[in-house]
């Protein structure tokens, strides 16, 4: 038995491990040092740590852990943005165009916007259904970088990866995928095709609403130097509490997911059944218009679902009539939360749409509480 054909559960808890040591922790302790002990060789002789910005034995463990799940090599990052950032970046310069999904996460579009533009970096906002037809008329031929995010967030919406990487390929452009709705256990885009998969790991990956972290992984050694550089370089490394707790929190990663798409299953049939609802997404439900593609790329769901009700006001009456479904944006934590999209004001979706994300609480609590809401509706 090889770590390759473990379970996803077995590789949750035991992704990264290295051989036990008679008398150490099971799961290392935090090493809480910035600057180590040089000795009297040349910094780094014998690969000693020498400052934690660079990296440091914590945040090692964590990305060995991370890298494994992915299948690459993994750089972790403070946050879900600041991986983005790593991942595009440090590819690109004056005149380059890249192409980013009009429907994914808004941040994504304001990097674009208020900081590549700035520095003359064509941007160009492409539907994330649309990006595997303009990748077969030929429209990505002149692109530095494609950035592709599926399932999308917040409508769930999925592209093919591996059909837009030939395109890539061809055009000698880099693919990252932001993998951050189907997690590392629902989706591997490395090998599908993509250069750099990245993820926050804000969401389902720690899973408990209490840390920020995000990840860039690689199977490409130039990227991986690349992008450890601009790490390095720009600041955005995880201290050494978040990195632990982020590895910590990752063991339940199967287990979570598990009751969480279980949930997200009945949720999304309740959702269908009312008449308050319509436009109801989760794309393994056999009705959804993602459904075939997310059974054929992905490995697993997940417990995010979208709907529709019918404006603002029906949100609010909603959620006052909850008592376990919370008002919270982000998702993939151990809550189950409902966020009203259109509040942010930068998402393209109506007044009553809504991203609920499910979390581990009892499905048939979870359920109840939710039927007994929208019954409220009328
Ligand atoms: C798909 C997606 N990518 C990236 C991010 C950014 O992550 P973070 O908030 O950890 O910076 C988010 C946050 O909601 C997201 O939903």
């Amino acid at each position: 038995m090889t770590p390759e054909s473990w379970g996803d559960g077995t590789r949750s808890v035991r992704a990264g491990e290295a051989a036990p040591v008679p008398g150490a922790p099971l799961r290392p302790s935090p090493v809480f040092a910035a600057p180590f002990h040089l000795g009297d060789r040349a910094p780094r002789a014998g690969g000693a740590d020498a400052y934690a910005r660079t990296e440091h034995p914590t945040l090692r463990d964590f990305e060995t852990a991370v890298g494994e799940l992915d299948r690459g090599r993994c750089l972790s990052f403070a946050t879900g943005m600041a991986a983005i950032t790593a991942a595009v970046l440090p590819f690109v310069r004056a005149g380059d165009r890249v192409v980013l999904p009009s429907d994914g996460y808004y941040t994504t579009r304001l990097l674009a916007s208020d900081e590549l533009e700035r520095f003359g970096v064509r941007t160009d906002l492409v539907p994330t259904l649309e990006i595997e037809a303009a990748a077969a008329r030929g429209d990505l031929h002149d692109a530095r970088l494609v950035l592709l995010e599926t399932p999308s967030n917040p409508q769930l919406d999925v592209c093919d990866i591996a059909a837009v990487s030939r395109a890539t390929r061809a055009a000698g452009a880099l693919l990252v995928v932001d993998n951050t709705t189907a997690t590392p256990l629902g989706q591997r885009p490395l090998e599908l095709g993509a250069d750099v998969t990245v993820g926050s790991d804000t969401k389902a990956l720690t899973g408990h609403s209490d840390l920020l972290l995000g990840h860039v992984s690689t199977t490409d050694d130039a990227l991986y130097d690349r992008i450890a550089g601009w790490r390095g370089h720009t600041g955005s490394t995880p201290g050494p509490f978040e990195a632990w707790l982020g590895h910590r929190s990752m063991s339940t990663l199967d287990l979570r997911l598990a009751r969480q798409a279980a949930t997200a299953a009945a949720v999304a049939e309740v959702l269908a059944g009312s008449p308050a609802v319509r436009g109801v997404r989760w794309p393994w439900r056999a009705e959804d218009p993602s459904y075939a593609l997310a059974a054929r790329q992905m490995l697993r769901p997940n417990g995010v679902v979208s709907a529709e009700l019918a404006d603002e006001t029906s949100v609010w009456r909603f959620l006052g009539a909850c008592r376990l479904w919370t008002a919270a944006t982000s998702f993939g934590g151990v809550h189950s939360t409902v966020d009203r999209r259109a509040q942010w004001g930068a998402d393209a979706v109506a007044p009553g749409f809504v991203r609920l994300s499910c979390g581990i609480e009892d499905t048939d609590d979870l359920v109840a509480d939710l039927a007994a809401a929208l019954s409220d509706l009328g």
